[in-house]
């Protein structure tokens, strides 16, 4: 399973980059405006920051609904980096455009999927990732989990070369069921992704560890 992170922020971004196994980014206006990036100009730069840190794909959303704009803007994005992937939201002229995109080879990630219904329309259109958002469905009484489970099998039933992107993740337990249902590439906050390192026992056995290797120093000095 790939990790990407799903933030805007380039200090998050460069800490989970600095472990080593971080292998994309996704974006959303949502995340873009909590950075403060404003204009077209500021947004294209913010875009291209983010890929001279990460080698691997960048997900960069278009905010027009209308199958045109949404080709128009895809486009400039697209220009920005051989990395950009254009992130478009799961409506009926988004399932327009990413058939465009895909058949001008500019890779896509459908966002805003809440279904498999939706999912398969998207992988029918030719989307490189669909981004299931699962915590947003946990948090309506929904099962997000279950969606992953589904499409997993969905896609491998049908062969499909769409790459399931578990997306809106809350938790470490999130990133561990979505490896565990078959996700492709599991998109995370810095916390969840560094929250998979803490264990107490690895921190009470760590301890143990420096105490004694004290004690070991103490025996060679002595
Ligand atoms: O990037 C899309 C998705 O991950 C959003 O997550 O936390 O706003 O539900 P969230």
């Amino acid at each position: 399973m790939k990790f990407f992170i799903d933030t805007a922020n380039l200090a998050q971004i460069r800490e989970a980059h600095s472990l080593g196994i971080l292998d994309g980014v996704t974006t959303n206006p949502s995340l873009m405006a909590k950075e403060g990036v404003k204009g077209e100009r500021n947004i294209f730069d913010h875009y291209k920051k983010i890929c001279e840190i990460v080698d691997g794909d960048i997900s960069a959303e278009v905010i027009s609904t209308d199958f045109e704009g949404m080709i128009a803007e895809g486009k400039k994005l697209a220009a920005i980096h051989k990395n950009i992937v254009v992130k478009v939201p799961m409506i009926k002229d988004g399932v327009k455009a990413i058939k465009w995109f895909s058949d001008n080879n500019i890779k896509t990630n459908c966002t805003l999927v809440f279904s498999s219904g939706q999912a398969i329309l998207a992988a029918k259109a030719g989307a490189t990732y669909v981004s299931p958002f699962i915590g947003r469905l946990d948090d309506t009484g929904w099962d997000g989990l279950a969606l992953i489970r589904e499409l997993h099998q969905i896609y491998t039933i049908q062969n499909f070369n769409t790459q399931i992107l578990a997306a809106s993740i809350r938790h470490v337990n999130h990133i561990i069921a979505c490896a565990s249902a078959g996700a492709h590439v599991c998109t995370s906050p810095l916390d969840s992704i560094l929250g998979l390192l803490k264990h107490p026992l690895t921190d009470a056995g760590l301890l143990k560890f420096i105490e004694d290797s004290k004690k070991m120093q103490e025996a060679v000095l002595a």
